[in-house]
C-alpha cells in the first residue's frame, strides 16, 4: 500500500463505519469542518480521557480547568492574538486561489508579484458579535487557542486552590482558526479541540520543566500504542517560533502525508501573564511565601490538537492483513482507547435460547464496558465488522452455551479464542481492562 493509498482507504473507513463525516454534508458539505460519528465520538471521548487522566489525575500537581469560548475583547489585544496571529497570504492571479506564503516552494515564492500577489497579513481569528439590541452589540472573537483562558484565570485558580509553584492547570475545548489553506481531512480544520497545559514554574526551572514536559508528551503516544518510529520531536528555527515563545519543540507523527505536528511543547516564558497584568490592572505575580518574594512565573506549554491526535491514532492502528485467503481489516487501537470494548454475537440469530442469553449478557456487560450486539449476519462477517472499528474483544454465544453457561471470548489482534463461564465474564474482562 502506498501512502496515499492509505489516507483514502482510512477517510473512506471512518465514512462508511461511522468514525467521522463531512460537516452538512447533505447540503453540499462545508469545507474543513468534519462530525465524529457514533465510533468517531467513543474513539474521541477516550483519547481525551486518556489525556485527563495522564495529565491531572494521576499527577499531584495538576488541576483541570474549563472556560468559555467566548472571552473578553481585550484578552486578545493583551495576548497579542489581534495584532500578530496572522499568516502571510498570496493569491495566484490566474486561479484565484489563496496560498500560505510560508507554504510555497522556492520555485513559487520566486514568481511573487508576478503570478503571485504580494503577501499580506491575515488574521486567522473568527469574529462574531453578542448582544440582542441594536447599536449595543460588541465584537468578540471565536478563541484560537485555550490557553488564555487558563492565563486569564491563573489568579482565580490560585486563590482557590491554594497551590505552590511548580504546577500546572489544564484545559480541553474547541478553538477556532480560519485557516486559509485547510485540508488533510482532520489534520487542518477551522474547529477544531486543543488539549493544552500551561504548566506555571520559578523562573530558574523553566527549562528543566520544559525539557521534561518534552519527553513526558512523546511517552504518552508511545503509551497509547503509537509505534516508536512513527514519532519525532523536532526543535523549532528562530524564524519559526510564534510570538510568546522562547523556545518549542512539536512532537511529529509520520501522516501518510508526511512528517507533521501533533502537538508543540513551548516555553511561553513570563509573556502572557505580564501582558495580562498591564493589560488588566491586576497583579498577577505569583507570591513566593518560604523567600517572600513577588515575580512572574514561566510558563511551559504542551498544547496538542484532539483531532490530530485520533486521526494518528486511526492511521497508526490501520492494519490489512490475509487471513485464510481473505484480506482482514483491522484497526489495532490501544485497548483503553478502542471505541468499543466487547461485542456480543449470536452464533445462530434464529435460536431464541441464544438470542435471549447473549442479549442478557450484553445487558450486564454495558454497565462497565461499551458493549455492543450485533446478529445480522453470519458469524464470519460479524467478527470482520468488528475488527474493522477497532472492537477488543468478541462474545460468542452459541448452541453449547445454553448447555455449558460458557461463551467464546475471542481476542481483536490474536483472534485468539477462550472458552469463559458466562458468571465469570465481567471479572476476565475487568482484568484484561486495567490499566
Ligand atoms: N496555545 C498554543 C497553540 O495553540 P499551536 O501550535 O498553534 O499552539 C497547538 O496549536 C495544537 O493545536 C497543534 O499542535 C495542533 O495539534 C492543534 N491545531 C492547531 N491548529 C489546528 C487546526 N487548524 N486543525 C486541527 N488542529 C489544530
Amino acid at each position: 500500500m502506498n501512502n496515499l493509498d492509505v489516507m483514502e482507504k482510512i477517510v473512506s473507513l471512518c465514512k462508511r463505519r461511522g468514525f467521522i463525516f463531512q460537516s452538512s454534508e447533505i447540503y453540499g458539505g462545508l469545507a474543513n469542518t468534519w462530525d465524529y460519528g457514533p465510533y468517531g465520538v467513543e474513539l474521541k471521548r477516550n483519547v481525551k480521557e486518556a489525556w485527563w487522566k495522564a495529565v491531572v489525575h494521576h499527577r499531584d500537581d495538576m488541576v483541570g480547568l474549563d472556560a468559555s469560548i467566548l472571552m473578553h475583547p481585550r484578552t486578545w489585544k493583551a495576548s497579542g492574538h489581534a495584532d500578530n496571529f496572522a499568516d502571510l497570504l498570496v493569491d495566484d492571479k490566474k486561479t484565484k486561489k489563496r496560498y500560505r506564503y510560508d507554504h510555497l516552494t522556492d520555485e513559487q515564492k520566486s514568481r511573487v508579484g508576478k503570478d503571485f500577489t504580494e503577501p499580506r497579513a491575515f488574521n486567522l481569528m473568527l469574529q462574531t458579535s453578542l448582544g440582542a439590541a441594536e447599536g449595543s452589540n460588541i465584537d468578540v472573537f471565536l478563541r484560537p487557542e485555550t490557553a488564555q483562558g487558563i492565563f486569564v484565570n491563573f489568579k482565580n485558580v490560585l486563590d482557590a486552590m491554594n497551590r505552590r509553584l511548580p504546577f500546572g492547570i489544564a484545559q480541553m475545548g474547541k478553538s477556532f482558526r480560519n485557516e486559509i489553506t485547510a485540508g488533510n481531512f482532520t489534520f487542518r480544520m477551522r474547529e477544531f479541540e486543543q488539549m493544552e497545559i500551561e504548566y506555571f514554574t520559578r523562573p530558574d526551572d523553566a527549562e528543566k520543566c520544559y525539557t521534561t514536559w518534552i519527553e513526558e508528551r512523546f511517552n504518552w503516544y508511545i503509551k497509547l500504542g503509537v509505534r516508536k518510529d512513527h514519532l519525532r520531536l523536532r526543535k523549532h528555527g528562530p524564524d519559526e517560533l510564534a510570538h510568546y515563545a522562547k523556545g518549542c519543540t512539536d512532537v511529529e507523527y509520520a501522516f501518510p502525508f508526511g512528517w507533521s505536528e501533533l502537538e508543540g511543547i513551548a516555553n511561553r516564558t513570563d509573556y502572557d501573564l505580564k501582558q495580562h497584568a498591564e493589560f488588566s490592572g491586576m497583579d498577577l505575580r505569583y507570591q513566593d511565601q518560604i523567600i517572600n518574594e513577588k515575580f512572574y512565573p514561566y510558563v511551559i506549554e504542551p498544547s496538542g490538537g484532539v483531532d490530530r491526535t485520533v486521526l494518528a491514532f486511526l492511521v497508526d492502528a490501520y492494519h490489512e492483513e490475509e487471513v485464510e485467503g481473505r484480506t482482514r481489516v483491522v484497526l489495532r487501537l490501544h485497548k483503553h482507547l478502542a471505541p468499543v470494548k466487547v461485542a456480543v454475537l449470536p452464533l445462530l440469530k434464529k435460536n431464541a435460547g441464544i438470542v435471549e442469553l447473549a442479549k442478557k449478557i450484553k445487558k450486564d456487560l454495558q454497565q462497565q464496558f461499551v458493549t455492543v450486539y450485533d446478529d445480522t449476519a453470519a458469524i464470519g462477517k460479524l467478527y470482520r465488522r468488528q475488527d474493522e472499528v477497532g472492537t477488543y474483544y468478541c462474545v460468542t454465544v452459541d448452541v453449547e452455551s445454553l448447555t455449558d453457561q460458557q461463551v467464546t471470548v475471542r481476542e481483536r489482534d490474536t483472534m485468539a479464542q477462550e472458552r469463559i463461564p458466562v458468571d465469570g465474564l465481567k471479572d476476565y474482562l475487568r482484568e484484561k481492562f486495567t490499566p
